[in-house]
């Protein structure tokens, strides 16, 4: 059993929570993440981890559907079941001199362990942040311990540019240019990202989060087309150089697997 040692609520959809676990925390690098189950009914849900201190892992999850929901009903000194990893390759740290880091929404939380590692060796970090409105832009207190330039958007300009990530973007490559960027959010925003960085011939990687079962390569569940081959986002990922991903197969499986869920969620509601 994995104690929960902390919670913070980081808006009313996300927390953060951190969970002792020594032998994950021993053996986590950046990029890593761990399946857990709150309970034996539970589901698995696959997180990236986002910071380790000593013995412990902080999680940071948004709660969508049931099992993070109960998740989200534990308290402190409350304990999860399973907590599985490190799992997955950790993040490609690339050998550049400069960095942008894209972060969309709960992306932000993925996104924070690679940006701190290459700030750690040294390296030119900056950051373009996004979310629906003000509340649900997080991590910009640890964000600005790393970055030089943090840029903000919200949907409905109530903090930075009104606008997409996207938007920010299209100004700041007018002025800028970075050795590698790192796209993590809404696949349908990592799919403008990378079609943008592309134009301007930035490489992105990006942080692929197909549903996932077994999280060991077993169920083939969490394949993804990359430049038309199959890979694995448990264990050949969940980080990808974005230029060859295939985000509308991803896209329409996501979709498929929501409507599956809206009908269960209906029929349940009719019995
Ligand atoms: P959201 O839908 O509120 O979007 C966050 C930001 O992404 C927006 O504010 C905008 O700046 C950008 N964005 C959205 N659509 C865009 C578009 N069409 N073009 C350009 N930019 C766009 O995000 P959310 O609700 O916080 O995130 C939820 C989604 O993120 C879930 O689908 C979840 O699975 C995914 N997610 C992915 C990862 C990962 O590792 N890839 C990690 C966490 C969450
Ligand atoms: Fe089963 Fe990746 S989760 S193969």
């Amino acid at each position: 059993m994995y104690k929960i040692l902390e919670k913070k609520v980081l808006n009313i959809d996300v927390d953060l929570m951190v969970v002792e676990a020594p032998l994950v925390a021993r053996n986590a690098l950046p990029g890593h993440f761990i399946i857990l189950r709150v309970d034996e009914l539970g589901e698995r849900i696959p997180l990236t981890i986002v910071d380790i201190d000593g013995q412990n892992v902080s999680i940071i999850y948004q709660k969508l559907g049931y099992s993070t929901s109960l998740l989200g009903e534990l308290k402190v000194g409350d304990e999860i079941l399973d907590f599985v990893g490190p799992l997955g390759k950790p993040a490609h740290i690339h050998d550049v001199k400069t960095v942008l880091g894209i972060a969309g929404g709960v992306g932000a939380a993925p996104l924070l362990p690679q940006l701190k590692e290459y700030a750690a060796r040294g390296i030119k970090v900056d950051l373009v942040i996004g979310a629906r409105n003000k509340d649900y832009i997080i991590l910009l207190d640890k964000y600005e311990e790393i970055c030089e330039n943090i840029y903000i958007a919200t949907d409905d300009g109530s903090l930075g540019t009104k606008g997409f990530v996207t938007t920010v973007l299209t100004e700041l490559y007018k002025t800028k240019k970075y050795d590698q960027t790192i796209a993590i959010g809404p696949l349908v925003m990592m799919k403008f990202v990378v079609a943008m960085n592309k134009k301007y011939n930035v490489p992105t990687d990006v942080s692929l989060n197909p549903i996932m079962i077994d999280g060991t390569g077993m169920c083939g569940n969490c394949r993804v087309t990359i430049d038309g081959k199959t890979f694995f986002a448990c264990i050949d990922g969940p980080d990808f150089p974005g230029e060859g991903v295939d985000f509308d197969e991803l896209i329409a499986r996501q979709d498929y697997y929501s409507e599956e869920e809206h009908i269960c969620n209906l029929k349940l509601v009719k019995k």
